[in-house]
């Protein structure tokens, strides 16, 4: 994988550690479950109780930790990430606690809040235990704050949503942070995949516990913003491109399925049959895989054996569970068309499993606007839709096929664009309501490349003069997509 070691080099670049320290962030990340966990705590055992007076002064050690200097500890909830003290925590895993806050939260639209030091920490106990107080449905920030004066409650300031929602600097943190996750989860995902296949190859029985994990993460992000990580998948110029592909796919899936509310477990069950759905290419004569013409009859014999070779080969390759039957299904049928036209041929009509008719559509997505297999040209994404939906609409679960393009948007993230304003712009982000009018990057004019970007919402009324006029080729029009997608440029300013 030539290609994607040079992709590496510019993933180092980019996900050196920013801002906090790896100490600090550990604080803020504690800090943070104790602040969400005492209040469960306290609902089961009450105040007096050693357990939550233990708590309690364990969140003031770390407080002290975080809030040597000023004393003050803020934290904030920014569009579903956590701010302490201005600076973005990472959390690798919400405990249920955390999520429960953060559902309380936004019942009572809390954007945040700020302590200060004071020596009566039992201000912050009756802080908690009103924490944890039924309040009315319909109990408001107001409403919180009057209970504060009420109980006399000192060195505590709450936050409303809008308050929080206004700082432009915590926003573009948090975008930052999904960006630079979504490039670590790609990158490692396509280094499993490339293990994992060439162990296929190998003939040797693989392990399961990297594939989870690297699983795991992709459901996670695509749950949490799947833009970043759509944004990905743009870049089609790899020299292999298999395992891109395959990732590709994962994510267009996760995509469906999170639309389609599927849970946790299927999603993952789902991720990785897409992950191993084209397996069974790898044993296949590599000069069919990597021809870049057109597929002669000889060509096409080969290449209708690898779904049959790739269901064999994960349910000989793993150890069988619901998990491997379900992708050893996909590989079998991803190739059958909904309305049976395509390969293996059947005698009999069968109905292709829900995963399946989720792949295919992900799968034909991303062959055709990479243009690298089957076809010779990659064909822009909104003539790709627009195909998938009328010419071969036979071949398609409809519903699903809907879902896609709701989603992704007629103008995928990642896409090169020309503005109405000769602006050169990459797509950033689909706005699910305006598929016309996404948020896009500007990264230049009719003068050139520019060293910054500027982040304009196309559905904003202020931008409402502002149309894609067309989607750019980014090798006719001599640009390096990887160097906007790969690096994040600093924002003009203002
Ligand atoms: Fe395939
Ligand atoms: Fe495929």
């Amino acid at each position: 994988m030539n290609n994607a070691s040079q992709t590496f080099e510019y993933q180092t670049i980019n996900e050196e550690a920013h801002g906090a320290s790896v100490s600090e962030m550990r604080s803020s990340s504690a800090i943070l479950k104790l602040f969400f966990g005492i209040p469960k705590t306290l609902q089961v055992v009450g105040k007096d109780n050693d357990t939550f007076k233990g708590q309690l002064a364990k969140f003031w050690e770390r407080f002290c930790e975080i809030t040597s200097d000023s004393g003050t500890l803020t934290i904030k909830l920014i569009e579903g990430r956590f701010f302490v003290n201005e600076s973005l925590c990472k959390i690798t895993r919400k405990t249920p606690a955390l999520e429960e806050g953060i559902s309380r939260w936004q019942e009572l639209g809390v954007g945040g809040v700020e302590i200060r030091y004071t020596p009566e920490s039992d201000s912050l106990a009756m802080f908690f235990e009103a924490l944890t107080q039924k309040t009315d449905s319909g109990a408001t920030v107001e409403q919180l704050r009057e209970m504060l004066l009420d109980n006399a409650i000192h060195g505590i300031r709450i936050f409303s949503v809008e308050e929080v929602g206004d700082d432009q600097s915590l926003k573009e943190q948090r975008r930052l942070q999904m960006r630079r996750q979504a490039r670590t989860v790609f990158f490692k995902s396509m280094r499993v995949v490339n293990d994992i296949t060439s162990n296929s190859f190998a003939s040797k029985e693989i392990k399961l516990k990297q594939t989870s994990s690297v699983v795991r993460s992709l459901v996670d992000q695509v749950i949490e913003d799947d833009s970043a990580l759509v944004e990905m998948t743009a870049i089609k110029d790899f020299d292999d491109y298999t395992f891109a592909h395959s990732v590709n796919v994962c994510i267009y899936s996760l995509s469906i399925g999170v639309k389609l509310k599927l849970d946790r477990k299927r999603l993952s069950q789902l991720g990785f049959a897409a992950l191993f759905h084209d397996i069974g290419k790898v044993k296949l004569p590599v000069e069919v895989v990597k021809k870049p013409g057109v597929f002669n009859e000889s060509d096409w014999a080969h290449m209708r054996n690898h779904p049959a070779i790739g269901a064999k080969s994960l349910l000989t390759s793993f150890k069988i569970d619901s998990q491997v039957i379900r992708a050893a299904i996909v590989a079998f049928e991803h190739h059958m068309n909904i309305d049976n036209t395509g390969y293996p041929v059947r005698s009999n009509r069968r109905e292709l499993s829900l995963f399946t008719r989720i792949i295919t559509v992900a799968d034909t997505f991303d062959a055709l606007t990479s243009g690298r297999i089957y076809i010779t040209d990659p064909i822009p994404p909104i003539e790709v839709l627009r195909k998938m939906l009328f010419r071969m609409q036979n071949k398609f679960d409809h519903l699903i096929l809907k879902v896609f393009i709701g989603n992704i948007g007629l103008f995928p993230a990642g896409s090169l664009v020309l503005l109405s304003s000769s602006q050169v712009a990459v797509i950033e982000r689909n706005n699910p309501m305006t598929p016309g009018a996404p948020v896009v990057r500007i990264i230049g004019d009719r003068f050139g490349l520019k060293d910054e970007v500027e982040l304009l919402d196309l559905s904003t009324e202020a931008n409402s003069q502002i149309t894609i006029k067309r989607f750019l080729d980014p090798q006719q029009s001599n640009i390096d997509l990887k160097r906007f997608v790969y690096k994040d440029l600093p924002l003009a300013k203002e």
